[in-house]
């Protein structure tokens, strides 16, 4: 945990929340329609607030996954390099994927992700993001629906984590350190 204080400000409430959730969820829903089971892939951790919601909006035969995978290097754009920490249960090929994830930021995880799971030869596999900070990306990335569109802030709340705590907020509040 940092040592440094910092303050949390509200920034979208539970209540927006739900409200783009049950969205996403129709718009999924409608353009995976006739699907025989769409396979909900969650990256784990920050996703799994999300996946909760989001599935109980999906109006379509479902199964849930989870991916963990992280990102490696130093600060340099570079060398950053995206590992599988914990692998899917299930095979996809042939399947409906849907990639669950929390925030795209610089966008190197969701795009290794990406490539790695169109490589196991899904039938149709796109991605839903809760968060997109656009101008942060440092590789080409932008998943098919985005909850919402957020400047360059530091977010925490609904899975999010600040050094592993608030994560059980249910709302998505900004970080800012007092000494800034
Ligand atoms: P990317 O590879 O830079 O796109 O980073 C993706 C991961 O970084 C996300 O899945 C988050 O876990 C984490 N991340 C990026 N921005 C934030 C943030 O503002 N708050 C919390 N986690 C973040």
């Amino acid at each position: 945990m940092s040592d440094r204080a910092y303050e949390i400000t509200p920034f979208i409430t539970a209540k927006q929340i739900a409200a783009r959730v049950e969205e996403l969820g129709r718009e999924i829903s409608q353009s995976f329609a006739g699907t025989e089971k769409l396979v909900v892939v969650g990256l784990l951790r920050g996703s799994f607030v999300f996946i909760a919601d989001l599935i109980r909006e999906i109006d379509l035969p479902c199964e849930v996954d989870f991916l963990e995978a992280s990102s490696y290097g130093n600060d340099t754009t570079s060398s950053r390099e995206v590992r599988i920490m914990k692998d899917l249960r299930g095979n996809i090929g042939g399947r409906d994927v849907l990639v669950v994830e929390d925030i795209v930021d610089t966008g190197h995880t969701i795009s290794k992700v990406m490539e790695m799971l169109k490589a196991r030869g899904p039938r149709r596999i796109e991605c839903c993001a809760m968060l997109d900070k656009p101008s942060r990306r440092e590789v080409e990335a932008k998943a098919s629906w985005t909850g919402f569109e957020i400047p360059d802030k530091f977010v925490i709340g609904y899975g999010l984590d600040f050094a592993q705590s608030h994560r059980n907020l249910p709302y998505i509040g900004t970080v800012k350190f007092t000494d800034e």
